[in-house]
């Protein structure tokens, strides 16, 4: 695939886009504060360091152990970004994660929502798969191309939330929109709330080019960055948060953030014709009959 720069006019409409969420202003940004403050390393702590001023977070991966945190609280819809740089030169078998999930470990009844960035050998392209789970069930992915390079600078990737709709954003451009058709046992996440996550792992059995690329562990440790975490959402608290309510008090909870706006829509139509690379909903060998919500349009 021919690297194609991302065309200015993308990038206004992304500013636009951005305009129009001016309740994001208002976002409390906790990236200031201390790591300690809002996260929890969950494993091998000695693989993972930050800079001098606390602000920026590596996590590494050796033939040992990848690592992974999470965030000491628990959100019910709200909008949360993080902004990452990955693993440069060769990361094939790497995988990066940023997630939400319910549960802190892969429970059977967990609910999730992930991005995950699949490396590659040096000068192929990253895949960024995203991928939704309900009470434990997953085989919602979705798998794109980025418009620039991971691994050189950082970028945002943010998930708004709320019971509308699941929107994926990379660099406020939303790259997946994810519909609650409102029916009973649906399968949209909305009734547990859930963690952040990030984490590195080898995935060299089906990661890159579904397996046939194996971590090359002469080029370890394999470091992402990641910084400014930013949280505007519904903090859970037992039993029940105030905030969680559906009076739509929240700008998350209201109508403008349940559908896309007119410039979003612009940014996702661009998305969905050039960076797609693979959607569940298409895969009629996989899902001879498409499930349920591949009915509901991104567009409503
Ligand atoms: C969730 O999954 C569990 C175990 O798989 C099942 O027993 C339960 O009924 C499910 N709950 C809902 C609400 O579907
Ligand atoms: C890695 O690069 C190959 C060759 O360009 C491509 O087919 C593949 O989709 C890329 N990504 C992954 C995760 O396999």
């Amino acid at each position: 695939m021919e690297k194609r720069a991302s065309p200015s006019s993308l990038l206004l409409i992304a500013a636009l886009a951005m305009a129009s969420f001016q309740p994001l202003l208002e976002a409390v940004s906790l990236s200031k504060a201390n790591f300690a403050d809002n996260f929890n390393i969950m494993w091998s702590e000695d693989h993972f360091k930050t800079s001098e001023d606390g602000q920026i977070w590596y996590l590494s991966l050796d033939k040992e152990t990848g690592c992974g945190f999470q965030t000491k609280e628990r959100y019910r819809f709200g909008w949360f970004s993080m902004k990452l740089k990955l693993v440069g030169g060769d990361s094939a078998g790497v995988v990066t994660a940023y997630y939400m999930c319910s549960e802190n470990g892969a429970g059977p009844t967990r609910d999730e929502v992930d991005f995950e960035f699949l490396g590659n050998r040096t000068g192929q392209p990253y895949l960024v798969q995203t991928n939704v789970y309900k009470n434990g069930t997953g085989g919602r992915e979705m798998r794109h191309l980025l418009w620039f390079n991971p691994t050189e600078d950082f970028h945002s990737y943010s998930i708004l939330w709320n019971n509308e709709q699941l929107l994926f954003f990379v660099d406020k451009v939303p790259i997946r929109v994810y519909k609650n058709n409102g029916k009973p046992n649906n399968f949209f996440p909305n009734e547990k709330p859930m963690y952040l996550f990030s984490s590195i792992w080898n995935a060299d059995d089906w990661a890159t080019r579904g397996g046939l690329e194996k971590t090359d562990w002469k080029k370890a440790p394999f470091v992402s960055s990641y910084e400014d975490f930013s949280v505007d959402g519904c903090q859970w608290e037992d039993p029940y948060p105030a905030c969680v309510s559906t009076t739509t008090e929240n700008w998350w909870d209201q109508y403008p953030a349940w559908h896309l706006s007119e410039t979003q829509k612009l940014d996702f139509a661009w998305v969905k014709r050039n960076l797609v690379i693979y959607d569940y909903c298409e895969d009629t060998k996989r899902y001879p009959t498409p499930l349920e919500e591949c009915s509901l349009s991104p567009w409503d």
